[in-house]
């Protein structure tokens, strides 16, 4: 009798916080999940698991350990501490631990875990007892997708004793994203803005002398299978000569899916040379022009990439340690097949083994995780190689970097350099994935600091204003956004660059101003971004939740000034400029060519860079490792630190800027944005390392 009136107001009440939580924006329509209708009866016996983040201890004292062993001035520097070393220190005080097992037990948990360093536990319990310990509703909600979990529309309510001995918990009501969460740019047809009528562009791909447009013909939405043949014009910019090329009557190739009609058309184009590019309707004689300038550039290979960053095309990790991993998410998989005919097709050496970390589904492999696991050991064969797959037992699944952090740190033999192409805009994550979400991860990172791996981030693929609306991006230019977890004191952060002999400012000076035509330069690189010829741009800026780490203080002092002197300072108002900057580096990361499920696809973001910039760390690991010297593990204060001594180890980037973003697919440029400078910038970092020079001085440290 009791029960079922408590549960009646249970439910008005819930009701009533659903309403309040959606206006709290707890529950997030915008992530496509709509509650189940079908009162389809749950086994109130059916166990879930959930984590509970402890508060940590001495969190100081951890920042100052990693400081002390990543610091190449520091005596300690390479002392990495162990799992125990850490334990000792952020382990959580005996009280928080009692309080919480005094909470929990009277529920009749089914399994309880504590982490190695004791400040997060794992408790599987059943449906009926988390909704009495956490006074919450556990409903079935179903995406639009199909995927299907159990969750509460509002947050586990904790008593207010313990409030204070909890930074967070996972599992019970945070809703997985599913939107563009990873950095893989493949533009493609898919483009969600073609839903309008009428003649649009959606993409356009170089390959050096060839481009290939994909656009909506002006008949749709309905062309009733008659397509016209189509001009294209490629107007190089910047010349002295107005250098047009023409090429008519192309014929397009048609496809509908969905409704939306995308045809395809290939034409040529300059090689390198930034360009205009409009495509004519013949029939109609209905002319579009792409608004921002093109470049059409070579496919790049492993060999491309060793060849411009002076790694030796032969060179193979050969140190058993110097081990390497890259994180997936989303069911991202790989397929082996895949991998070995990339080795044999770029002409690497074929006898790779991957270790494999969680579930991999080699018959469904993602591009991601093909780009990723394809990049990393194409710049560092042989390295003993993990493929990480943090895989959620739900037909759902969240991005959740924390879970890995943590699941890595308690490993006693973990990969040493780990990349991860995930990430979302830092105002949105503990929206998303929990209060005290970052706060935590950022102490994790320090953790895996402390034990000396590398964890090396993409930097995103949409501007200073982390463009794209919510859940992963925003919208508007009315402030600056960083990314996270680029946003960390304790990553590396790398953003993309490609291969261009435009590389210096003058290539893109009028003619009447001295501008001159830079084909025949040398190879440089230039900062992905839709103002220099791309059609996404590099992520960069400056953290609005995270400090300026000292490592890189004098760096960015300087910067801010010559962006000062050189009057292309954004607005105060709309940057945070004692933040964490970032990116720290940045490597290729356009036109990479990546097979996957047998298909070669050239692909894009800085979802390729962060694997590239993982392996010539490895080849470093190697290299040290093979002279008994400890690995680099947190490598920003050498790197920073060799910057400023040896300058000539990191290729300059002096061209870019992140003022653009893509919103909905769509190309937006805000009025201002961070420009690259010669020395450091939130373009790209310090650079891109040049390993023909780290190569022969990082065992000097
Ligand atoms: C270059 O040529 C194109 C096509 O003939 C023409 O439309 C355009 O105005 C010319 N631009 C300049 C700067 O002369
Ligand atoms: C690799 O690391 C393991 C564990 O730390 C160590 O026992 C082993 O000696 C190392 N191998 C080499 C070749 O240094
Ligand atoms: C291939 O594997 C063998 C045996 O594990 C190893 O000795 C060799 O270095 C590897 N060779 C290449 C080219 O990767
Ligand atoms: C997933 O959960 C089901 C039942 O809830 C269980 O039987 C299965 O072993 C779990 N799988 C993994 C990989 O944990
Ligand atoms: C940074 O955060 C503060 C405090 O939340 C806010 O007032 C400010 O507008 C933010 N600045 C930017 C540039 O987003």
């Amino acid at each position: 009798m009791n029960k079922i009136n408590l549960f009646i107001i249970l439910t008005i009440l819930i009701n009533c916080y659903f309403g309040i939580n959606q206006v709290n924006g707890k529950f997030h329509q915008e992530l496509g999940w709509k509650q189940s209708l079908t009162r389809e009866f749950i086994d109130p016996n059916t166990p879930i698991t959930f984590r509970v983040y402890i508060k940590q201890q001495n969190i100081e004292q951890l920042k100052t350990k990693v400081r002390e062993v990543s610091d190449p001035s520091s005596s300690k520097y390479g002392h990495y501490l162990s799992v125990d070393d850490i334990t000792s220190i952020v382990s959580p005080s005996k009280q928080s631990i009692n309080l919480i097992e005094q909470w929990i037990q009277p529920f009749n948990p089914i399994d309880i875990e504590f982490t190695e360093n004791q400040d997060c536990i794992f408790i599987t319990m059943s449906k009926q007892n988390i909704e009495k310990l956490m006074k919450i509703r556990l409903f079935k909600f179903i995406h639009q997708n199909g995927k299907i979990i159990l969750r509460s529309p509002i947050d586990p309510v904790i008593p207010s004793n313990l409030l204070r001995h909890i930074d967070l918990i996972t599992g019970i009501s945070h809703f997985p994203v599913y939107k563009l969460k990873n950095k893989v740019n493949s533009l493609s047809s898919s483009s969600s803005s073609s839903s309008s009528e009428g003649l649009q562009i959606l993409s356009i791909k170089g390959t050096g002398e060839f481009i290939t447009v994909e656009y909506q013909p002006s008949c749709a939405p309905s062309c009733n299978g008659k397509y016209f043949p189509m001009d294209v014009t490629v107007t190089a910019l910047n010349q002295v000569i107005n250098n047009t090329i023409v090429t008519s009557n192309i014929t397009p190739t048609c496809t509908v899916t969905a409704g939306a009609t995308v045809c395809k058309i290939f034409a040529n184009s300059f090689i390198y040379q930034p360009s205009q590019v409009s495509i004519t309707d013949t029939v109609s004689n209905q002319v579009l022009a792409w608004d921002h300038p093109i470049v059409s550039l070579p496919i790049v290979l492993p060999q491309t990439i060793k060849e411009y960053y002076g790694i030796p095309n032969h060179y193979q990790v050969t140190h058993p340690n110097a081990t390497q991993c890259v994180v997936e998410f989303e069911q991202q998989y790989y397929s082996p097949a895949d991998l070995e005919q990339f080795f044999n097709s770029v002409g690497l050496p074929t006898n790779v083994t991957v270790n494999v970390i969680g579930s991999n589904d080699e018959t469904n492999p993602g591009v991601e995780a093909s780009l990723d696991i394809q990049y990393l050991m194409g710049v560092a064969p042989n390295a003993q190689t993990t493929f990480w797959s943090i895989y959620a037992n739900t037909s759902a699944e969240i991005d959740d970097i924390l879970q890995w952090a943590v699941a890595i740190s308690t490993q006693p033999n973990p990969p040493l350099v780990n990349s991860l192409s995930y990430g979302m805009t830092e105002g949105n994550v503990d929206t998303y994935l929990g209060n005290g979400y970052m706060a935590r991860s950022e102490t994790e990172f320090a953790k895996l600091a402390a034990r000396g791996l590398t964890v090396v981030i993409a930097s995103g693929d949409s501007g200073a204003y982390d463009l794209g609306g919510p859940p992963m991006g925003a919208n508007g230019c009315e402030n600056m956004r960083g990314d996270w977890p680029s946003n960390s004191e304790y990553v590396s952060a790398v953003g993309s660059i490609y291969f261009t002999p435009y590389s210096a400012p003058i290539c893109y000076e009028s003619v009447a101003s001295g501008g001159v035509n830079c084909q025949s330069l040398p190879i440089g690189e230039v900062g992905v971004s839709l103002d220099y010829g791309t059609m996404w741009t590099s992520g960069g800026g400056f953290s609005n939740f995270t400090d300026r780490a000292y490592y890189q203080n004098d760096f960015v002092t300087e910067y801010l000034e010559k962006l000062q002197e050189l009057n292309v300072l954004p607005p105060s108002n709309l940057f945070n400029s004692q933040g964490r900057a970032y990116p720290d580096f940045s490597t290729v990361g356009k036109n990479l060519y990546v097979i996957n499920g047998g298909e070669w696809l050239s692909v894009d973001g800085t979802s390729a860079s962060a694997p590239i910039f993982a392996g010539m760390v490895t080849i470093l690991n190697d290299i040290r490792l093979n002279k008994g010297l400890p690995q680099l593990g947190f490598l920003n204060p050498l790197f920073y630190q060799i910057a400023r001594t040896n300058p000539e180890a990191f290729y300059d980037v002096v061209v870019g800027n992140n003022r653009c973003g893509l919103s909905d697919s769509s190309p937006i440029c805000c009025e201002s944005g961070y420009t690259a400078t010669t020395g450091f910038d939130t373009v790209s970092g310090l650079g891109r390392p040049d390993m023909s020079v780290l190569m022969e001085i990082i065992d000097q440290f």
